[in-house]
């Protein structure tokens, strides 16, 4: 169950980094960083939901001003213990509504956690928090996922996407609220244990209604950090909308 540092307390954020270690590899972090700090030019950065500082940290090592946002205490303690930790600052709140000081080039969402907002009205917040913080002229980026509702036959609201000895794991969707949950049962000490985490699914399409209620633009939609073309086969996409000069 989720305590006041949400779905990322001290249990997840002590192992977060080594079990998400595939994110945190070079394939995954240096194409990334390098999209970003070519996005932010001479600004600040904003990441919205900074973690453990994956993104931030080697961000803030290429020169690039950063500041976070997030709701676990648990997680940013991790980023400030990190070498660097104490060059990039952190808030802690909801990043569809807390502001931090300032204006940014660059406002970030990576790693499908614009899911993490569970409804609808969270995620407009958060498309209108992060045009509030953004100057003229710049970009927000979100990285996420599409919908794998291809992989829903018509009747059937769950789909596993792990089954070995000591774990099955399951989605669950609900395709009138778009809200889904990742569901993990682990079998410990001969005893089950049932985990459920609750998001919500969002089409690219959606997000740039999002985007232009809160007076951005789309600009550019990739499959991937390598500025690949997105397609009807991706299955995610790297989204920057920007707001307008002056
Ligand atoms: C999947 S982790 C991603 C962390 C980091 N961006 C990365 O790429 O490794 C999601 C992070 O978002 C934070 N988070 C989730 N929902 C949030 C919300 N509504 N407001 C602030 N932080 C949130 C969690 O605490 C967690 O640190």
């Amino acid at each position: 169950m989720p305590d006041e540092d949400g779905y990322f307390g001290e249990r997840v954020a002590a192992r977060y980094d080594e079990s998400e270690a595939d994110m945190f590899g070079p394939e995954a972090v240096d194409r990334t960083v390098d999209l970003l700090a070519g996005l932010a030019g001479k600004g600040r950065a904003l990441e919205l939901g900074i973690g453990t500082g994956r993104i931030a940290l080697p961000l803030a090592r290429r020169g690039v001003p950063v500041q976070g946002i997030d709701m676990s205490r648990a997680m940013t303690a991790r980023l400030h213990a990190k070498p660097g930790g104490d060059t990039v600052g952190a808030t802690i709140g909801d990043f569809a509504t807390t502001r931090v000081p300032g204006t940014f080039t660059l406002v970030y969402l990576v790693f499908n956690t614009i899911n993490n907002l569970t409804t609808q009205d969270a995620q407009v917040d958060c498309f209108r928090n992060a045009a509030d913080h953004l100057e003229p002229g710049g970009s927000f980026v979100v990285e996420v996922g599409v919908p794998e509702l291809r992989r829903l036959p018509p009747g059937q609201t769950a789909v596993p996407f792990r089954i070995d000895a000591t774990q099955w794991a399951f989605d669950t969707y609900d395709t009138v609220t778009q809200a889904m949950s990742s569901n993990y049962v682990t079998v410990v000490d001969g005893r089950a244990e049932h985990t459920s985490i609750p998001f919500r699914y969002v089409w690219p399409s959606e997000l740039d209604l999002m985007a232009r209620l809160a007076g951005l633009r789309l600009r550019d939609r990739w499959e991937d950090w390598d500025r690949s073309p997105f397609t009807h086969e991706s299955r995610r996409h790297v989204s920057v909308w920007e707001k307008p000069a002056g």
